[in-house]
């Protein structure tokens, strides 16, 4: 019961700020025997456990175990769920040839829905409490996606993909479709309980100038919702964006040029950036999202995070699922260290699990409610086991602090390492759901 008052009592890892080391302590709290006291959803208090010890207080024990805000992941379709590890293609052919073909499928919305119940489970068993999803170009696709997030009382932010051109019949909505069912879907669910809604116009190639139009008139009349889309993935991607856009300067001129860039937009991948965009990306504050798994996976290149940094700008990091090869933002940690490897590029563990926290939720706007454990902050919290596997406990005795510990789980873990996460305070392993409401 999510208003039940109780006790959870394990070592504690919390951020106030992006910590450049394990030395900048003004950046993080850590209490090795530590807690948080959770009620009616929210954290009410955080510490020592001897501070915050209460007779009568119902206390759940999670030592050994590492309880820290639950993970974040701002870049994920969840109509590809069933197109994961799909061989050979880079970006357009892979969209042409499996992704295309599967999101056709959410026209059913039996098939939307039961895929929206497995999604969210493999969200939370992967320790992701929030993420930021398309949904495919039927609205029904997004309800399901919006029904599921608030039966388990999740905060979600998704929308329905804008797309009316280069898609197969049965994924193109028009320029008239496309708004009118965006705004719907902003009607009944942005504010709804947690639920947030993303304008998605998917990328440039999918999208006529009139439709373009359309999504800026959306973002225009609804400015606390966020746009996500897609922007310099892949060479080709770009080479066709200019000539389908002849008169724009570069492919995110498309976006300016539409009223699409502000600091509530997420851009996947932007990895092949000319020195302009840069500057009007840090101008504007947009977010370009780093997805590593995926980026690897398609060949599509590698995201020069510090030196999009070095401008300013504030990066977010994501799986991108279908495309990235992982629901875990542990294993995206982990390859995306490698990707700052193969660039000379250093992630500190203390600020990788930053950025999967309380870093994507500042990109969000959102560290007030999500991404830390402060008290008055939403309860989302993980339970992590640094030793969730053979081969993770031997290399652990050789641990000797924190930042060891944690980038043995950064490298290592996976959803083995997810012992529990709650969810506005409510345990979701090991416990049956409420079930399905009429929210429709
Ligand atoms: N660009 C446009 N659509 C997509 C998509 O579904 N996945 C990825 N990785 N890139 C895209
Ligand atoms: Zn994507």
């Amino acid at each position: 019961v999510s208003g039940q008052r109780q006790l959870l009592r394990g070592r504690v890892l919390n951020f106030h700020a992006d910590p450049v080391n394990e030395a900048d302590t003004e950046a993080y709290d850590y209490f090795a025997d530590g807690a948080l006291i959770v009620a009616d959803g929210k954290i009410e208090a955080i510490g020592d456990y001897d501070a915050l010890k209460q007779p009568g207080l119902t206390e759940v024990d999670h030592r050994p175990h590492l309880l820290m805000a639950g993970f974040i992941d701002t870049h994920i379709h969840f109509p590809q769920v069933q197109v994961v590890a799909s061989w050979g293609d880079q970006l357009l052919d892979w969209l042409n040839n499996y992704t295309f073909p599967e999101e056709v499928r959410f026209a059913d919305q039996g098939h939307a829905d039961a895929m929206a119940r497995a999604f969210f489970d493999l969200l939370t068993s992967h320790g992701t409490t929030t993420a930021m999803s398309f949904c495919s170009v039927h609205a029904g696709s997004a309800d399901a996606y919006f029904t599921e997030a608030a039966r388990r009382n999740m905060c979600m932010i998704g929308g329905k993909v804008m797309m009316d051109r280069n898609a197969p019949d049965g994924l193109r909505d028009t320029p008239r479709s496309g708004y009118d069912d965006s705004k719907a879907l902003i009607d009944r669910w942005h504010g709804r309980g947690r639920a947030h809604y993303a304008i998605t116009p998917r990328f440039s190639i999918t999208s006529t100038p009139e439709q373009m139009e359309m999504a800026g008139a959306l973002a225009t009349e609804h400015p606390d919702c966020f746009v996500q889309t897609h922007l310099s993935e892949n060479k080709d991607e770009i080479a066709f964006t200019k000539s389908l856009y002849p008169q724009a300067r570069d492919y995110l001129d498309v976006y300016e040029r539409y009223g699409l860039v502000g600091p509530k937009t997420f851009l996947g991948h932007a990895i092949h950036l000319e020195d302009r965009e840069i500057a009007s990306l840090a101008e504007r504050g947009a977010h370009p999202v780093f997805c590593p798994t995926s980026n690897l996976f398609l060949g599509s290149g590698l995201f020069d995070d510090g030196g999009l940094r070095e401008q300013g700008i504030t990066n977010a990091i994501a799986t991108d699922i279908g495309a990235g090869t992982s629901y875990s933002m542990l294993q995206t940690l982990n390859e995306g260290y490698k990707v700052l490897q193969l660039q000379g590029q250093k992630l500190h563990p203390l600020r990788a699990f930053h950025w999967i926290t309380r870093g994507n939720a500042v990109a969000m706007g959102m560290q007030d409610r999500i991404g830390t454990l402060h008290a008055g902050t939403d309860a989302d919290i993980v339970v992590l086991n640094t030793s969730a596997t053979d081969a993770m406990a031997l290399r652990s005795q050789r641990a000797e602090t924190l930042s060891e510990e944690l980038f043995i789980l950064q490298i290592m873990g996976d959803d083995r390492s997810v012992e529990q996460v709650y969810v506005a305070g409510r345990a979701q392993k090991g416990v049956d759901l409420p079930p399905a409401r009429a929210l429709r």
